[in-house]
């Protein structure tokens, strides 16, 4: 049984493919196509995938999209606006129309995946609802038997927050708070009025969040009601979705990007990530109650608030928690094709996920071949892990290209660029040497599993950067470079079986330091996608102050004069 789920049209295009009872591929289409977030319909992330699986198109028995729309989100929000929970506005009825009438022209992916591949009599179309395909993304591969799953995001087709209680294998709705009464959209607004970009800047409000006092009182714009919670959508959505003229009327003019960052504006972020905390906590104290679950699967936009989810990890309201990967609507894809595996009476594959190594990889000959293609000077070594060990030592940054590509927002070690956590001075150089992005947000670490509850508060599984956690009091001198301001960190455990040239070298790290951790960020310039193929990481190398880059067994430096450590890991490949 082959079924590949698909998500486009809105934002993070992504694909999945499940071969029987594994997920064997997932990727985003802004990888290929090399365009942020790219929300188009996701051929070349199609084709990835079937290449991938050695299959051709027809080889597909089911194809499954994460919406399922059909003309409810232009009616929804008319009667929104009739019913006075948002105000009337031409503006906003434009844009439903336009709204319905692409997807209508779409006809939710169908007329362009059969553009692209032609669909077969035999071959099964379903679409799945948004939040459903939220949470079968995360139930199923939390490996959890019982659970309490809770989607919250800006909008599905038309709900903003959905509880359900997972087990059996299925997931049951229990309960929805429909747009515009939304978490995510209450966050994205304030995004915007701290002067990020109001669609994937929300992660900067957080980040800033700990710079900062909560000193605003919020509770008139999103109040804590008995088991959730309730928005001033006119306030909030003003005349159109995406209007702060009301906000700003309450909070002041929209901070202007350029300029610096002010206290009043760390304390509004402080304050907005409260009050979004208080009202994910009452969310789940809610779900709690009506299930008895203290397992909590999260998925949606907002579930990508690790601070939020750390808390609540660290709370006495549930026993454990797992975030999917791609808690954004990349994961939906995932969600879809696990929902048309049920939809069709197939046994539902279970099981927790461990990795999310799910995209393309490059064989040493492919990475030698481009290498040859841009006469480039590299050095193939028998020890890479321990010479990269060595050069992050002494203090260089280094682009690790390794394996398969992650799957989901984060760089877990295959498409990452590495730096020493002990050397606060690598914050400053990686953010201006590489990243050219604002100095005060914080970077990641990873740590190897073994060691994580030594550095981090109650940590011992967390592999996918979704959760936060304090910094042992003893360890904040020890890694200043991903401590953030709060002493918390958004921590990578990396465990030895699935990555296992990723655990050798920070081991190998450690050996020569004594600390088990280093930085983590992902391999890509401010404002791109991370590098997918080997064109890519050196194109970026070469744009950026990155000391070396390293592909499978090669290592480019920069520095011509460079030597490996060891006669016996020099082998010279290419000159
Ligand atoms: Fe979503």
């Amino acid at each position: 049984m082959n079924v590949l789920g698909v998500n486009c049209y809105l934002h993070d295009s992504s694909v999945a493919l499940i071969q029987d009872d594994r997920l064997v591929f997932a990727a985003e289409e802004e990888r290929f196509s090399r365009i942020k977030k790219d929300a188009r319909f996701p051929r070349l992330a199609i084709k990835a995938a079937l290449d991938h699986a050695g299959l051709t198109f027809n080889a597909l028995d089911a194809i499954a999209f994460g919406w399922n729309r059909g003309g409810i989100t232009p009616l929804h929000t008319l009667i929104a606006e009739l019913t006075g929970r948002l105000a009337p506005s031409p503006m906003m009825l434009v844009d439903s129309l336009i709204a319905g009438t692409r997807e209508l022209y779409h006809g939710n992916g169908r007329r362009a995946l059969q553009r692209g591949f032609p669909v077969t009599p035999g071959q099964r179309l379903l679409f799945v609802d948004h939040h459903d395909a939220h949470a079968w993304s995360t139930y199923v591969l939390s490996g959890f038997e019982d659970a309490l799953v809770l989607v919250v995001d800006g909008r599905g087709a038309r709900q903003a927050t959905s509880l359900y209680h997972g087990r059996d294998g299925g997931v049951r709705r229990l309960r929805t708070i429909n747009w515009p009464n939304s978490l995510g959209s209450f966050y994205e607004a304030f995004t915007d009025l701290l002067g990020f970009e109001r669609h994937g800047d929300e992660w900067k409000v957080m980040g800033l969040a700990a710079y900062g006092e909560p000193t605003h009182d919020l509770s008139g714009t999103l109040r804590i009601v008995p088991g959730g919670y309730r928005l001033d959508a006119h306030l909030v959505l003003g005349r159109h979705w995406n209007d702060i003229s009301r906000l700003e009327a309450v909070f002041g003019p929209r901070r202007d990007p350029e300029k610096l960052i002010t206290d009043a504006d760390r304390s509004l972020a402080a304050s907005v990530q409260k009050a979004t905390e208080a009202a994910i906590f009452e969310l789940v104290r809610d779900g709690v109650r009506r299930t008895g679950c203290r397992r909590l699967c999260l998925a949606g936009g907002v579930a990508m608030n690790s601070k939020a989810n750390g808390r609540l990890l660290a709370s006495e309201l549930v026993d454990d928690v797992f975030v999917q990967p791609a808690a954004t609507d990349d994961g939906t894809a995932v969600g879809a094709a696990l929902a048309a595996h049920a939809a069709l009476g197939q046994p539902v594959p279970r099981y927790r996920l461990r990795d999310v190594y799910l995209g393309p990889e490059f064989s040493g000959p492919e990475l030698e071949a481009v290498l040859r293609t841009y006469k480039l000077s590299a050095t193939r070594v028998v020890d890479v892990e321990r010479q990269v060990a060595g050069l992050l030592a002494d203090g260089r940054i280094v682009g690790w290209f390794q394996g398969r590509m992650e799957f989901g927002p984060r760089a877990l070690g295959s498409r990452s660029i590495l730096a020493d956590a002990r050397r606060a001075e690598m914050r400053d150089r990686v953010n201006e040497c590489v990243k050219f992005r604002e100095a005060w947000r914080p970077f990641a670490p990873s740590c190897l599993e073994e060691s994580a509850s030594e550095y981090f508060e109650r940590c011992h599984d967390a592999a996918f950067m979704t959760l936060t956690f304090d910094v042992v009091p003893s360890r904040r001198a020890e890694i200043p470079a991903v401590t953030h301001a709060d002493n918390t960190a958004r921590v990578q455990t990396v465990n030895r079986e699935t990555n296992p040239r990723y655990w050798t070298l920070i081991h190998e790290f450690e050996k020569l330091t004594g600390t088990p951790v280093i930085l983590n960020t992902s391999f890509n310039l401010r404002g791109e996608p991370i590098v997918c193929t080997p064109r890519d990481a050196i194109r970026t190398f070469y744009s950026s102050g990155l000391d070396f880059l390293v592909m499978g067994d090669f290592m480019i430096a920069k520095d011509r004069a460079w030597e490996p450590r060891t006669a016996l890991s020099r082998e010279k490949a290419l000159v």
